[in-house]
Order: structure tokens, then sequence, then C-alpha cells
């Protein structure tokens, strides 16, 4: 394949937010999960590889107003903030890759992922990943992952995936890290396929 920005940035360019596989309207199930994890307006929250998704839309409306959103596809950041228009200057936007990205140490309360971790099917880019999870996320703070459920499909955007079972998300994770809760979600694509996602919230009790 080639690069990830390059693929991702394809991806952007050649289709409209609400046609890819992975689209919906209001990303309910994450929502909920942040709405349960008891952060309040005012903590920073980080979604990671947030693509074009309206969950900072959304964020927003509820009151949010420490929020940063990471992709590695500018073109997936451009499209968020001309939606947005002159809200998209409340936000943090880094167009970055993950797993390379300068973090700030213990800055946020809250990490949010839905559908990037499971594109790292390399055992060395999930180390990087997780050590990125330990170095951003406070001592006590949230992390909600939404991954391809063991039911779901194999491959997404062309790219293979990686599909876990909460206990294996959990093991990915290693120590410091508890399971709040896990849900799985039957997201039908704008097709109508159906692909069950696993929704989970994880408390990060610290550095072990
Ligand atoms: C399947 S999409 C999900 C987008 C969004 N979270 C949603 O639910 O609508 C995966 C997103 O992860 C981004 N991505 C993939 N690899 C990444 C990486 N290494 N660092 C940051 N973002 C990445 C892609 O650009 C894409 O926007």
């Amino acid at each position: 394949m080639s690069d990830p920005k390059t693929h991702w940035d394809k991806v952007y360019a050649s289709k409209q937010p609400s046609d890819v596989s992975w689209y919906q309207p209001h990303l309910r199930m994450s929502l909920d999960l942040i709405r349960r994890s008891g952060v309040t307006q005012g903590d920073p929250l980080i979604d990671v590889g947030g693509g074009a998704s309206t969950l900072v839309d959304d964020l927003l409306d509820a009151g949010f107003h420490n929020l940063t959103v990471l992709d590695i596809s500018s073109k997936a950041i451009d499209a968020s903030k001309v939606r947005l228009g002159t809200r998209a200057a409340l936000v943090r936007w880094v167009a970055d890759d993950i797993l390379h990205v300068p973090l700030d140490n213990g800055r946020y309360a809250l990490w949010h992922d839905r559908a990037v971790l499971h594109f790292l099917t390399d055992a060395e880019d999930r180390r990087a990943y997780v050590g990125q999870v330990r170095y951003a996320v406070r001592p006590g703070g949230i992390v909600v992952i939404s991954t391809f459920a063991l039911d779901g499909p194999p491959r997404c955007s062309g790219l293979e995936v990686r599909r876990y079972s909460p206990e294996a998300l959990l093991a990915e994770f290693g120590p410091g890290f508890r399971l709040i809760e896990s849900n799985v979600e039957d997201h039908r694509t704008p097709s109508g396929a159906a692909q069950a996602f696993l929704c989970c919230s994880l408390s990060f009790e610290g550095l072990v």
C-alpha cells in the first residue's frame, strides 16, 4: 500500500464524508460512552483519527470546549473545518500520525478512537500507539475505543484490520488499564452492509 497519509488523503479526496463505509451522521455510541465517562466540559479530550466525523460538532454542542482532533489526513481535517465554519476555531487541529506525533504528557482526560487502532496490524505499531496513550492520558483518564469486533469485517478501506474481543483489547493496552464497559454496535454502512463494532471504555489507572 501507499504510505498511510497518501492512502487516507486519497480516500477523503475521492469520497464525500457521508459515503465512506464508517460514516454515521452522529457517533451515538461514542457520545454515550463519553457522557457516561464522567468527564466534564472543560476537560481536555482528544479524538484520534477523528477523520471527517461529526463527533467534534456534537461535543461542542454539548458544551465541551477543550477539544483536540488529530488525523493523519489533512484532507479529513479540512472537511471537518469547512463543516464547522467559524466554530472550527474553537478546536485544536493536528494533522499528523498518532504513532509519531509529539504529545503533551498527561494532558488528556479522555482519548477517543473510533476505527483507527484496528488498522494497526503490526505489533510494533500497536506498541507505539499504546505508548502514546500511556504518555498523553492522565492517570484516572478514560480511553474510549471502537474497533471491529471478532465477527466484524477483516478489511476496511482496502486495508487489513485486526479484530478484537474485549479481553484482547484490554490485553493490548496491558497493565494499568481497567475495562469499564464493552458494547457491540451493529453498524450499517451507507450501502446497507452490517459491521460489528466493539465499543469499549477503559480507565487508565496510571503507570505501573
Ligand atoms: C475508518 S476512519 C474513522 C474516522 C472517524 N474516527 C470516524 O469514526 O468517522 C480511520 C481514520 O483514521 C485516520 N488514521 C489512520 N491511520 C492514522 C494514524 N496513524 N494517525 C492518525 N490518524 C490515522 C484516517 O485518516 C481516518 O480518518
